[in-house]
């Protein structure tokens, strides 16, 4: 008989008040890099923060292209600009959120297939967990405990 794999994640889903300061600080300035989103297409401005092992904090946003797959998501732009500044720094978190240009509302900011890939990339080059803290529905949180928990059966360099 085929044998069968269960894969379990579990999630916290929280309020505001239930995120510690840090955590509280890096989806502000989420919220913040949201606003410097180059979003002219879709108008779907996504803002990211990483909170780094020394405390401070680093944000991308997303920057589209009238060339549209030319365009990269907050979440790429914030690792890759991070690991070209500061190479060796390790990641504690990294949270995002999103809205609509003409809207206050924050939305949930579930990150595509190929930011969750480039995650997992810096999660195994650290070899330490990072944190996903991401803005969820009715202006709760969701936090991953690790980038392996939104991906799992992830390809890496191991597999190569
Ligand atoms: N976007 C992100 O920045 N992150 C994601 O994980 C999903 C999508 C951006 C890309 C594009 O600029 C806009 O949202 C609409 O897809």
């Amino acid at each position: 008989m085929a044998s069968e794999l269960k894969v379990q994640i579990s999630v916290d889903v929280l309020e505001t008040s239930e995120l510690s300061a840090q955590e509280q600080q890096a989806m502000q300035l989420a919220q913040d890099a949201a606003n410097d989103a180059y979003a002219p297409y879709s108008n779907f401005l996504v803002g990211a923060a990483l909170l780094l092992e020394d405390g401070t904090l680093f944000k991308g946003s997303n920057q589209e292209n009238a060339a549209y797959p030319s365009g990269l998501c907050a979440e790429r732009t914030a690792l890759f600009a991070l690991s070209a500044y500061h190479p060796h720094t390790k990641i504690k978190l990294l949270a995002v959120t999103a809205r609509r240009r003409q809207e206050q509302e924050y939305l949930p900011a579930m990150p595509c297939g190929a930011c969750r890939q480039v995650m997992a990339e810096y999660e195994h080059k650290q070899q330490e967990p990072i944190p996903v803290l991401l803005q969820a529905p009715d202006g709760k949180f969701y936090r991953f405990k690790a980038v392996a928990d939104l991906l799992p059966f992830q390809f890496n360099k191991e597999h190569l």
